[in-house]
């Protein structure tokens, strides 16, 4: 592809930035988390996350041009997050990418989050084969996306409720486990019985790709007030189970989309991704049916700047780029391009 991106991601609660050649080569990675100041008050607070992206997004991209050796004028393009995120969060990235691109004349190249999720996949492996079938499965979001080629993107199925991370988050923040919840409880669920408190799935319709998880959260919350002591032992079968259920639901419907849409391979993506059950399980399904199966390492499934430049980079080659009156958009669905 021949370019050097210069990635920016201010959609949520990390301030990062990052610098990736021919979307595969990740000369730096540098990520600003805000996570302690927002546990503080049990998730992230919106107002919170802007300002901190002010404080920080400058030092965040010299610290990230720095380590990659690289001075701005040797940038072939400036790729940003416009959406979907918290729009004041969004903002701050996307004015600060626009300056640039305007300064430095080089193109400016709109990146979608979830699009970005899936990129981090081909940081891995750029010889991923199509068609296939993608799981992204985040704090906001839990689709299943079945892509015929690059930048295309066709949506099978969405939560009709919480997303994923967001259930991990609420059981979390339910049992005083703190923010964010997806780690808290794989941690507890090391030491617990993942067959030990039966609850429910929902699978919806047959056929449906759809995910609902507020009923087990729900099931949880009941399961957890009813019980008259919550020793420590319980707390982990409890976690454990709630885990598996989600999973298990997660890797079915995955599986069927595979197979009803003749897929050579299955990615998993988003922060959820980093769940060891949920890798393993898919994975394990995936690969046992001859699959490929594609997840990428921890640091690339939560957020960060590399999947925005690595995605960005695919977008430069194709000479897609974003006009500088570019805004940011909350609820950006993947597929849309908004300019
Ligand atoms: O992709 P991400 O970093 O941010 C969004 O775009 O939302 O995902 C964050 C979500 C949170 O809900 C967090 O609880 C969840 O991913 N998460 C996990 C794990 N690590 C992060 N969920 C389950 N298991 C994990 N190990
Ligand atoms: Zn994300």
């Amino acid at each position: 592809m021949g370019n050097i991106i210069l990635g920016i991601e201010t959609s949520c609660d990390e301030t990062a930035a990052s610098v990736v050649v021919d979307g595969k080569e990740v000369l730096s990675n540098i990520i600003s988390s805000q996570v302690d100041i927002h546990r503080k008050f049990g998730g992230v607070v919106p107002e919170v996350a802007s300002r901190k992206h002010m404080e920080n997004i400058n030092m965040i991209i010299d610290e990230a041009l720095g380590q990659a050796g690289l001075g701005l004028s040797e940038i072939d393009g400036v790729a940003v997050t416009y959406g979907p995120g918290l729009v004041g969060a969004l903002l701050v990235g996307l004015s600060t990418a626009k300056a640039l691109a305007y300064a430095l004349d080089k193109p400016l190249i709109a990146v979608n989050h979830i699009e970005g999720h899936i990129y981090a996949n081909f940081i891995v492996d750029p010889n991923l084969r199509f068609p296939l079938i993608c799981l992204v499965v985040s704090g906001g979001h839990t689709d299943l996306v079945f892509m015929p080629g690059h930048g295309r993107y066709e949506h099978l199925g969405g939560t009709r409720d919480d997303a994923a991370g967001e259930a991990f988050d609420k059981v979390a923040r339910f049992l005083k486990l703190g923010y964010p919840g997806g780690p808290a409880i794989e941690k507890l669920s090391f030491d617990g019985d993942p067959d030990a408190v039966n609850l429910p799935r929902a699978y919806l319709e047959k056929g449906s790709y759809d995910f609902s998880f507020s009923g087990l959260k729900t099931a949880v919350l009941n399961y957890h007030s009813k019980q008259s002591k919550n020793d420590g032992r319980s707390l982990n079968d409890l976690a454990a189970s709630f885990q598996q259920a989600v999973v298990d639901v997660l890797v079915d419907k995955t599986v069927d989309a595979a197979e009803e849409h003749r897929v050579e391979t299955v990615l998993l993506a988003g922060g959820v991704a980093a769940n060891l059950r949920l890798r393993k399980s898919l994975g394990d399904r995936i690969m046992g049916k001859g699959l490929d199966f594609s997840v990428p390492p921890l640091a690339l499934c939560t957020d960060n700047a590399a999947m925005i430049a690595c995605a960005g980079g695919y977008r430069y080659a194709r000479g897609d780029f974003a006009p500088l009156t570019l805004n940011a958009y909350p609820r950006l669905n993947l597929g849309e391009d908004r300019y």
